[in-house]
């Protein structure tokens, strides 16, 4: 008999396992459809934060800063380390340990909040117009089965974009999930992409020994950030970490050789150019997840991006089916994902109560950024560019951490935080952060600029000291021009 569910989710990423377990807190029937398999061949729950984005990442950040610190900047602490050494495939264990505790967490919680999970791929076939409902067919391997349920909500994430002339076999080709499972570190690393994987993946892989060049194919160096924290940023990791970063490159060819790779690429000046490398990780972006989904045969709308089409309640133009997460517009980030996918839960059961207009959204304006490089990068709101683009006038206070005791006494010294208000009302526009543990500090930016803050709010609230978060306070006393320490 046809098992039955109020809601039924697709994809348990960030945002399909976050809204499953909101709609069974709720106290709707919920199922949740994940098709995701480990290297073991095993159902691993959480997309691919958990399996091989957000948190493996983050593990290999860490072991490989470590190893950094010990080898470079204790010495001026006065702590010598003789015969340091780095064993990498007890790091990538490490890193694998940590991610199948999340995943196998994620079992738990489902289990905990009475969620049916269903491992294959869930395919939208058709909505039944007399029972109000849709009909999920879900496949693994053979077998084969249906389901129905009253709301659909698809978070089926994203998958690395496709370069056409290079085949990733992540052997010597990577994309994130064979950047984070070599286990040893190429002698010569090229990386295509000088976004927020390549220069995450670089920086791990840097560390550990690897000479790394990255070809980023735009002129201007990291162009989702402010230009002042992307120039800051490129000085840092050009001098100091000592990546090679060349912009405005065109790619030509990619040639597999016997145990090397050949890059060939027109450099900015429209020269022709070869780069021999080891490996070569390709990280051009990510693409929406709707392949198989049954989008064509239901009438599903997707954008000219290739993304579901949703209004700002991630309502999709069927009836009764949501989207969240990377397979919609905003930002491709897990938190973002997560939250939409609460809101979704939240607006269900206000449409069972006949509140449709109590429907939730999520601020797409007030996501934090965070870049886990060293010193990280943190952002939210609008850039010093985007603000001139759009013609608002505004005020700017920025501070640096070099002027602050904490990041004297840990020795991160690098980096600055600069506020932008508006020039009339003083309202917080937009905060960026370069620095140490910035990825921390900008959730403070966020909640002022959800309550609408102005500049002289931070001014005016307490900092606690010695802390970091004394450069937001400077840089927001800097806004009215009477920073103190500087
Ligand atoms: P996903 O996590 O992609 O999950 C989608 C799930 O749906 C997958 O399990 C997939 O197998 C499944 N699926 C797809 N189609 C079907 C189907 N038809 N049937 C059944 N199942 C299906 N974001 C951050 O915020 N912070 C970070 O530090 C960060 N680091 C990252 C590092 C890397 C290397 C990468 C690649 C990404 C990183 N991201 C980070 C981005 C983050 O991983 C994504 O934004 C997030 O995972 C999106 O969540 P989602 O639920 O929309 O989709
Ligand atoms: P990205 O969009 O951040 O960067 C891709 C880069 O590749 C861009 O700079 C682009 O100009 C460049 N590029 C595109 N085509 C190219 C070509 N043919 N040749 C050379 N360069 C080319 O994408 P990335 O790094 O793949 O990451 C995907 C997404 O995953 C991120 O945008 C982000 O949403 C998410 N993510 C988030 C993280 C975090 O929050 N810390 C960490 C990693 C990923």
């Amino acid at each position: 008999m046809t098992q039955f569910f109020d809601v039924v989710i697709i994809g348990a990423g960030p945002g399909g396992y976050v809204a499953a377990i909101r709609c069974a807190q709720l106290g709707l029937n919920t199922a949740c459809i994940d098709e995701w398999k480990n290297p073991q061949g095993r159902a691993s729950l959480g997309g691919t934060c958990l399996n091989v984005g957000c948190i493996p990442s983050k593990a290999l950040l860490e072991s490989s800063e470590n190893y950094e610190r010990v080898a470079h900047k204790y010495s001026e602490h006065g702590i010598k380390v003789e015969g340091l050494s780095v064993n990498i495939p007890e790091m990538i264990s490490r890193k694998d340990k940590i991610v199948t505790t999340f995943t196998s967490g994620i079992s738990m919680l489902f289990k905990k909040n009475k969620v049916t999970s269903i491992h294959g791929r869930g395919t939208l076939v058709k909505y039944r117009n007399d029972k109000k409902s849709w009909k999920v067919k879900i496949k693994n391997g053979d077998k084969e089965e249906t389901i129905e349920a009253t709301y659909i909500i698809i978070a089926t994430g994203s998958t690395p974009r496709p370069l056409s002339f290079v085949a990733v076999d992540n052997e010597r080709i990577l994309d994130n999930e064979g950047a984070l499972t070599l286990i040893e570190a190429p002698k010569r690393l090229g990386i295509i992409g000088a976004g927020v994987i390549g220069l995450e993946m670089a920086s791990v892989w840097r560390r550990l020994g690897s000479e790394v060049t990255i070809l980023e194919a735009l002129p201007e160096f990291l162009t989702i950030v402010d230009e002042q924290v992307a120039k800051e940023a490129q000085k840092i990791f050009t001098r100091e970490l000592g990546l090679e970063i060349l912009t405005g490159i065109n790619l030509t060819e990619i040639k597999t050789g016997k145990k090397t790779l050949m890059v060939k690429y027109l450099d900015a000046q429209a020269k022709a150019q070869k780069l021999e490398v080891d490996k070569l990780i390709v990280s051009v972006g990510r693409i929406p997840n709707t392949a198989e989904l049954g989008a064509e045969y239901v009438g599903l709308r997707i954008d000219d991006g290739g993304r579901i089409e949703v209004d700002s309640h991630c309502r999709t133009n069927l009836p009764n089916v949501y989207a969240v997460g990377d397979v919609v517009r905003g930002p491709m980030l897990a938190h973002k994902a997560s939250e939409e996918g609460i809101a979704v839960a939240e607006s269900i059961i206000a449409n069972e109560a006949g509140q449709a207009r109590e429907h939730i959204k999520i601020n797409l304006d007030t996501i934090p950024w965070v870049i886990y490089t060293s010193p990280e990068i943190a952002w939210v709101g609008k850039t010093e560019q985007e603000l001139k683009t759009a013609g608002i006038r505004y005020k700017a206070g920025q501070f640096p951490f070099m002027a602050n005791g904490r990041a004297r006494a840990l020795g991160e010294t690098s980096g600055f935080v600069k506020i932008l208000a508006d020039a009339n009302t003083d309202r917080i526009l937009g905060v960026h952060m370069i620095g140490p543990y910035v990825s921390e500090m900008i959730s403070e930016a966020v909640v002022a600029m959800e309550f609408a803050a102005s500049s002289e709010d931070i001014a005016r609230i307490v900092h606690a000291h010695p802390s970091l978060s004394e450069v937001l306070h400077e840089a927001a006393l800097g806004v009215d021009k009477r920073a103190l320490h500087i």
